[in-house]
């Protein structure tokens, strides 16, 4: 589908999500030919730019973190003439006119009524200033052509989302809100439908009576980085946890869509929300585990503490490591356990799902014939590794029977030798075009805030005595260990 002309606004338009992401993502759409012949992309801020210093900025992201670079000579320049800046306070409804204008003005030199994008890459409180005064404008009440893109967080518990959502609602429709999770772009995050629905051979063995128990891991190997003014008001539970992995949970556990309709897969999504067991509050320190990382040595560097990180508190009790073991109780799942854990200064940079399966039915084999029955495994690694791989039980050349597990890859580098789109590509695209199926719906993101409300309550009324508690470049705290190894498991990373 040939994209009609499109004005796009980024608030936040000096921050660092749209120097890394978001103009490297447009650049990068437009560079395939993807992006609407006639298009402009304004950036606001309360920074004072020209426009000219605007692209310089942006500019150094693209040769910073883009995928491409200013490859084919002038390609940057061409691209960037469709952008300028707009400096505007977001408390100021009258500064809203400008924008007003920036759209007449499109529509009268492109002869067309245009899609208008309104990109919110900024703090979450924020949020709801500028849905209100955008609602003003006349254009953002236009159903069909005015959609408003809201970064995550979503809300800081149950009670904000929902607020923030009646807010939402009240303003634009439904349809027009693209409540965004980058996760959810990520190729091999969407190679999980594919996987799962286009394949009969998993199908019958994906459910309770031959999984024993699934794992996500999303390590990270940097720290807070110069975000600890954010990540002060979120943790690891609000930053992670309540969004990515419950959204990757989602794609590993949900039923079979009936069609790729965006509530057709959102439906299916949100029943496997809505079926999650809820942790009760005193039993929170039975399924979750929570961590702080200390100071410590990476490589050779000193590292600092997360306390000593710039605008943390000196004795914060923000946890920047989180695991916890759900439970989803339908059908499907009964009594299957979901290990998740997510940090940040972990061993590996790692985002992996794991799908083990149980053992065979009767190990004819000697005890010494190997070293572990846990061969029976899927693992579908997200990033930086993007294959999928079966291990199983091989026999291992010789005159004994030796068994050893082996594994299956399927890799995408090897597989295909086109560069994958970035996951901001594919949504910004989505987005454009007015597919919302990868975006999370209103229902969904309040029932994930349902899900991680106990624990979140329980751990911000229950100070934590032992942080910091785990290591620069550990996997985390002992307590994690335990959580799992309790039940004769163990975390699971690549071989
Ligand atoms: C963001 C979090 O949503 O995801 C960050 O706010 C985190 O703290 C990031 O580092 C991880 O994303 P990715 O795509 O690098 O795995």
């Amino acid at each position: 589908k040939k994209l009609g002309p499109t004005v796009i606004f980024i608030f936040g338009g000096s921050g660092d999500l749209n120097q890394r992401k978001l103009t490297p993502a447009l650049y990068n759409l437009w560079l395939d030919g993807l992006m609407p012949e006639q298009f402009s992309i304004t950036g606001t801020g309360r920074t004072d730019y020209s426009d000219e210093k605007f692209r310089e900025h942006l500019l150094q992201g693209i040769n910073e973190f883009s995928r491409r670079k200013d490859e084919k000579n002038g390609s940057w320049e061409e691209f960037a003439s469709h952008i300028s800046y707009l400096r505007m306070d977001v408390d100021k409804p009258e500064d809203y006119n400008a924008m007003a204008g920036i759209i007449s003005d499109h529509e009268a030199a492109w002869g067309v009524s245009a899609n208008v994008l309104f990109y919110l890459a900024v703090a979450p409180q924020l949020v709801p200033e500028i849905a209100t005064n955008l609602n003003k404008l006349k254009k953002a009440k236009d159903k069909d052509k005015a959609r408003i893109v809201v970064e995550k967080p979503f809300g800081h518990d149950l009670k904000s989302a929902q607020e923030l959502n009646k807010l939402l609602t009240n303003l634009f429709d439904e349809s027009q809100i693209y409540r965004i999770d980058h996760y959810l772009g990520k190729e091999t995050v969407q190679n999980i439908l594919a996987l799962r629905f286009a394949n009969a051979l998993f199908e019958p063995i994906w459910n309770r009576h031959y999984i024993d128990h699934v794992q996500i891991t999303a390590a990270e190997t940097v720290g807070v980085e110069d975000r600890g003014g954010y990540y002060e008001r979120s943790g690891a539970l609000r930053d992670m946890v309540q969004n990515h992995i419950l959204q990757l949970l989602c794609m590993v556990a949900m039923e079979a869509p009936v069609s790729f309709e965006a509530d057709e897969i959102r439906n299916k999504k949100s029943d496997v929300l809505n079926a999650i067991r809820k942790i009760k509050k005193e039993e929170v320190q039975k399924y979750a585990v929570r961590g702080q990382y200390s100071s410590g040595w990476i490589e050779g560097k000193k590292e600092k503490g997360y306390r000593e990180e710039k605008g943390v508190d000196p004795d914060s009790s923000v946890e920047t490591f989180a695991a916890v073991k759900f439970y989803i109780d339908n059908w499907r799942w009964q009594g299957v356990p979901f290990y998740v854990r997510t940090g940040k200064y972990l061993k590996e940079k790692t985002t992996l799902i794991t799908i083990q399966f149980k053992e065979a039915p009767k190990y004819a084999f000697p005890p010494e014939a190997s070293e572990t029955w846990r061969a029976n495994r899927l693992s579908i690694s997200i990033q930086p590794e993007e294959d999928i791989r079966l291990l199983f039980q091989a026999k291992r050349p010789g005159q004994t029977m030796s068994l050893n597990p082996v594994n299956m890859v399927f890799s995408y580098a090897d597989s295909y030798n086109a560069p994958q789109p970035e996951a901001y590509e594919t949504l910004l695209l989505d987005a454009m075009m007015g597919n919302p199926t990868q975006f999370m719906r209103g229902d969904q993101v309040e029932v994930a805030w349902e899900v991680i409300d106990p624990i979140l309550d329980t751990w911000e009324n229950r100070p934590p005595v032992d942080f910091p508690n785990y290591a620069p470049g550990s996997w985390g705290p002992e307590d994690a260990e335990a959580l799992i190894a309790r039940e004769g498991r163990n975390w699971i990373t690549l071989p």
